[in-house]
């Protein structure tokens, strides 16, 4: 069965930027929210999104016409999932709304609809305790902005049909996504995981007055960062010498921080409501328009990232 109908159930951040890239690539998407409002939010910013697209020339004016026509907004959670050969749910990571979801979904969809979970936390044990579909079930984890980070982390249960990998991983590959799949559960999947541990270094940086902010991450844009894209850790390691990676490990690594919790800098921000770009202030001060204006220039900036690495692939492919 070739898949042509994508649902994608909640349409906040990741919805939204997940139901695009399907729309992008041809796909029959519905997006489903529990109020028409929320819905009008999402097709305001993937039309948005769309823009910026033809704008930077990745895709064409026509492409974002069809692309904007093969989505469909439906609060009613019966239609919208009654014809979808597969399902992404993208709720809030709350679990209780998450088993309520699947409850639900159990009466409602096809019965050999895929159903897919977007949570950054929840192991896929968990999520399945209470529904007897295990066997359609898996976990794709988008990046966020979906519509342009490539990796899409998978999860299988054990009782996840192979076959059901296999579509899953297609369809991603279908959609230019980058798949990883995961031989075992783990907390934080892989990249999350490594970012986490990176990040907690760069606070202690920060917190022990090494350098300041817009150092510590040009030290990584500039320097690691600008490799990460084409060239991972691993690999690093082999072109840098196993030897001298060794003893990197040997001297550095007892050094490093070893927090089990939140750094410091960031409980007390969180504490004073300064949540970041999202509140106006963070690590960062942030003057009126230059948070959109920040984001603009980021997706920009992944937008061409994005083209360059398209080339790499095909080249790799041929
Ligand atoms: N934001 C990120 O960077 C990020 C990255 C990767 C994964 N995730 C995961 O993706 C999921 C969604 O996160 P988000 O940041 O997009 O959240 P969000 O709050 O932006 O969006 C969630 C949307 O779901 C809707 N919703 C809630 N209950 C619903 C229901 N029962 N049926 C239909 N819609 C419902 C809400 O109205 C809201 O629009 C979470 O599991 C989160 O952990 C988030």
């Amino acid at each position: 069965m070739k898949m042509k109908n994508i649902t994608i159930i909640g349409s906040g951040v990741m919805g939204s930027s997940i139901a695009q890239s399907f729309a992008v690539s041809g796909y029959n998407v519905t997006v489903n929210d529990m109020k028409e409002e929320f819905l009008f939010k999402a097709q305001r910013r993937i039309s948005e999104n769309l823009s910026l697209l033809v704008e930077e020339g990745k895709i064409t004016e026509l492409e974002r016409q069809a692309a904007l026509a093969s989505l469909e907004y439906k609060a009613d959670l019966e239609e919208a999932v009654k014809e979808a050969d597969f399902i992404i749910e993208a709720i809030p990571e709350v679990i209780e709304m998450k088993w309520d979801l699947f409850n639900r979904l159990e009466e409602i969809m096809k019965p050999d609809a895929i159903v897919a979970s977007n949570t950054s936390t929840f192991p896929i044990t968990r999520l399945m305790e209470d529904a007897g579909f295990a066997d359609r079930m898996i976990i794709t984890h988008f990046f966020n902005p979906a519509h342009l980070v490539p990796l899409v982390e998978i999860v299988k249960h054990e009782k996840t049909k192979p076959e059901i990998v296999e579509k899953t991983i297609d369809l991603m590959n279908s959609i230019g996504k980058s798949p990883v799949l995961l031989k075992k559960e783990i907390s934080g999947f892989i990249a999350n995981r490594l970012q986490t541990a990176l990040m907690r270094e760069a606070f202690y940086l920060l917190q022990e007055g090494v350098a300041d902010a817009r150092d510590i991450d040009t030290a990584i844009t500039a320097g690691p960062g600008f490799r990460w894209a084409f060239t991972g850790p691993i690999e690093i390691a082999d072109f840098g010498g196993l030897d001298t990676w060794q003893r990197v490990f040997d001297n550095v690594a007892p050094d490093l921080n070893k927090d089990t919790g939140a750094p410091a800098i960031i409980r007390d921000l969180v504490q004073q409501g300064k949540l970041g770009t999202k509140s106006g202030e963070g690590i960062y001060p942030y003057n009126e328009g230059s948070i959109s204006q920040k984001l603009e220039e980021r997706d920009r900036n992944f937008i061409k990232l994005g083209k360059i690495k398209a080339v790499k692939k095909g080249i790799e492919q041929d």
